[in-house]
């Protein structure tokens, strides 16, 4: 798209983030940049690209890893890639909550192993979502979309929004106040972005105010959990099992984490199909060239 469009591209073809220091000079010769969540595009990048560069666009819908404030000063247009991942990452809640209900890490696991020994009356016993509580943190566009696969599970729905999530409430679901939500909830999701207001937002004492039944759930971002206090939950029978594809330090597990089986742990693939990375490609393609040309982007943030 991009080169049909008359741009030349350059691209990072290793599978890792590109440093800081090249991705600065970089960015200065360029006229805009795809970025991903991987990409860290902090003050010094933008202070280098800030003479050529018109557009950081990054191919996530989350994008705390850009300064956005100093995008703005220096008068560079940030984009991300909202909607076209939505009910993909929805999906992928799902799977998280059922496996940590269900416990399908830890008999996969014995399968794999060649140490299951048949059928057991009293194996693996998990719990069932279907007619239970689910609390979503954050009803935005993903928090709705697993609001509504929540309702093929007949579950009593509970939210938190910063503002009026209409489509939360025309689902039936009910907007509580978050320790009402961890109070009550027996399966509490996270989806809200990661920012100043939401670090460590589930903390040692959000924690402790869930039932110890709970599961826990994150797509969202790893430091939206203090993820030693949730460790610390968990090897204490706090809370029941959790879900995570999102880590603190990514690409670091806790080696504690992976010693425990009541936790699933999946490598932040929330977005990962193959015709939603195209569409976040595409998005991402779409927003450079009509900066490019003069014209508005299509999906920018809006904190801009
Ligand atoms: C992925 O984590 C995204 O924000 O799109």
């Amino acid at each position: 798209m991009l080169a049909a469009a008359g741009l030349d591209v350059r691209v990072n073809s290793r599978p890792t983030a590109v440093e800081p220091d090249r991705l600065a000079r970089q960015a200065a010769c360029h006229d805009a940049v795809i970025c991903l969540a991987t990409d860290r595009i902090d003050g010094a990048v933008i202070d280098a690209a800030r003479a050529r560069c018109r557009i950081f666009a990054n191919c996530a819908v989350g994008y705390d890893n850009i300064d956005v404030g100093a995008a703005r000063r220096a008068g560079i247009v940030v984009t991300h890639t909202p909607d076209v991942l939505t009910e993909t990452t929805a999906d992928l809640t799902w799977a998280l909550i059922l496996a940590a209900a269900r416990r399908l890490g830890q008999a996969e696991r014995v399968v794999r192993a060649g140490a299951w020994r048949g059928w057991s009356m009293l194996d693996f016993l998990g719990t069932d979502v279907g007619g239970g509580t689910i609390g979503v943190v954050g009803a935005g566009r993903i928090g709705t979309a697993v609001l509504r696969r929540a309702r093929g599970f007949s579950m009593r729905m509970l939210y938190t929004s910063r503002r009026d999530a209409e489509a939360a409430d025309a689902l039936g679901a009910r907007r509580v106040p978050l320790n009402d939500l961890l109070a009550n909830s027996d399966v509490v999701t996270l989806h809200v972005p990661l920012g100043e207001s939401t670090r460590h937002m589930i903390d040692a004492g959000a924690l402790q105010r869930m039932k110890n039944s709970a599961i826990l759930v994150n797509t969202a971002r790893g430091a939206v959990i203090d993820e030693a206090a949730l460790i610390a939950a968990l090897r204490e029978g706090r809370i029941a099992a959790a879900g995570l594809d999102v880590y603190e330090s990514e690409p670091r597990v806790a080696p504690e984490l992976l010693r425990m089986e009541n936790v699933v742990l999946l490598p932040h693939i929330g977005s990962a199909t193959t015709a939603t990375r195209q569409a976040m490609a595409n998005c991402a393609a779409r927003n450079v060239i009509a900066v490019l040309r003069g014209q508005p982007p299509l999906t920018p943030i809006d904190e801009q």
